[in-house]
């Protein structure tokens, strides 16, 4: 999915050892679709030179040295022309200046010129970053709707440990994806997506599992996320840049006691539920403590299952719009299985999986069709499939 294609996105790089990191930033921001453009404050290109942003954005870059009125490469024409403005890294002193409406550089008038969303992730020493004035403005910024990504924890470079690592170059992309993609239904919704195989313990080492992938239920919770909505993602399997909130369940029992506080926690709202995990129909009839060994169970080993608890069955669908997923093998009987299990279950859609050429265990690409007020088929990769379910979803409400 071309998740930015043409958007104009103008990049802010300030001075500190993060300032290379950008590069990465720039290069995923275009590998999506798109069009960069890079202003540097005179600190940035003591770290590093702009001919390596001008080689990849193709574009020249805004520096004190090279601003013109001769044509747009000036903080106006930069300012006028971006649909987005991200400031990664973002040194603690642009970060108060910006606060206080500073303008004494040719980053900062940009900034202040330009009225497009504006994402600020930065990167500084904790002491710094965790400084009271930092808080402080990053609060009054944010009242303000300017959006900040989180530092990350870790080794700094000053030597120290702790936060204002610049976050992963991924985490600032889907942050970009979302200021260009949220809207008001879903910023106004909590998505709770379940994601993986679930796993079903034999004895403490070994499990009963399934070929999940949880790739479809990424791709949902994605789409969720670009699209404004809160996300909490539960299950094995989690996308480690996205930032949901993620519960970790691994059993069909873990994930219902999950799913119970979330829906539990989030009651007052409408929200989406798209229980994309495949969930263990199966469950050892009685699980062994320690581990069992082989001289003692022989040459076959002759389990006794019994059925899993039906989990959406069994929860609390008042204030969910609930989306189960089955994934049929059969394409004769898919279409009544589904609708049969929309029923069963008090579903308010499906979406229906057969398994085969485009659908496989695995794959990047899907094909679901989608059974709700309407049906209609969509077939992509799997978070444009899932970007436009969602967008089916929404429009349905109205
Ligand atoms: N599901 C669940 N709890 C289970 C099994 C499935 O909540 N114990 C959910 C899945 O997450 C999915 C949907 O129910 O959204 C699939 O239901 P169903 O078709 O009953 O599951 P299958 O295992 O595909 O059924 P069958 O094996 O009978 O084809």
């Amino acid at each position: 999915m071309g998740l930015l294609k043409d958007r104009r996105i103008l990049l802010g790089v300030t001075g500190g050892i993060a300032a290379y990191k950008a590069l990465y930033l720039a290069r995923l921001l275009i590998k999506n679709g798109a069009i960069v453009r890079v202003v540097m404050t005179s600190a940035a290109r003591r770290f590093i030179g702009e001919l390596s942003f001008e080689a990849i954005s193709s574009h020249k870059v805004l520096t004190d040295n090279s601003e013109s009125w001769a044509n747009d490469l000036n903080h106006i024409g930069f300012a006028k022309w971006a649909e987005l403005f991200i400031i990664a890294p973002a040194s603690v002193n642009t970060i108060n200046k910006i606060a206080c409406g500073v303008a004494d550089n040719l980053l900062l008038q940009t900034f202040i010129a330009c009225d497009a969303p504006k994402l600020i992730a930065g990167a500084a020493n904790s002491a710094m970053i965790e400084n009271a004035i930092t808080k402080q403005n990053i609060e009054k910024l944010t009242a303000i709707g300017v959006n900040f990504v989180k530092s990350g924890y870790g080794a700094l470079a000053c030597g120290d440990e702790g936060i204002g690592r610049l976050a992963k170059a991924e985490t600032i992309f889907y942050e970009a994806c979302r200021a260009l993609h949220k809207n008001v239904f879903w910023q106004a919704r909590t998505a709770i997506v379940t994601c993986g195989g679930t796993r079903e313990p034999i004895d403490d080492v070994r499990a009963i599992g399934n070929l999940s992938s949880g790739k479809t239920a990424i791709g949902f919770a994605k789409a969720a996320f670009f699209l404004g909505a809160k996300v909490y993602t539960i299950g094995n399997v989690k996308d480690e840049f996205l930032p949901t909130r993620h519960i970790e369940a691994d059993s069909a029992c873990q994930m219902k006691e999950a799913l119970d506080r979330v829906i539990a926690q989030n009651g007052d709202t409408k929200s989406y539920l798209f229980m994309a995990a495949a969930v263990g129909d199966w469950a050892a009839a009685n699980k062994i403590d320690g581990k069992m060994k082989k001289e003692e169970v022989g040459a076959t080993w002759n389990l006794s299952l019994r059925q899993n608890m039906d989990i959406l069955s069994a929860i609390d669908k008042q204030n969910l719009y609930v989306v189960g997923f089955k994934a049929e093998i059969d394409p004769q009987n898919a279409y009544a299985s589904a609708i049969k299990m929309k029923n069963n279950k008090r579903l308010d859609a499906v979406c229906l999986n057969v398994i085969g050429d485009i659908a496989r265990f695995g794959g990047d690409e899907t094909k679901i069709t989608l059974i709700a007020k309407s049906e209609s088929e969509f077939i992509g990769d799997k978070l444009s499939v899932a970007y436009n379910i969602l967008r089916t979803l929404e429009k349905e409400s109205a």
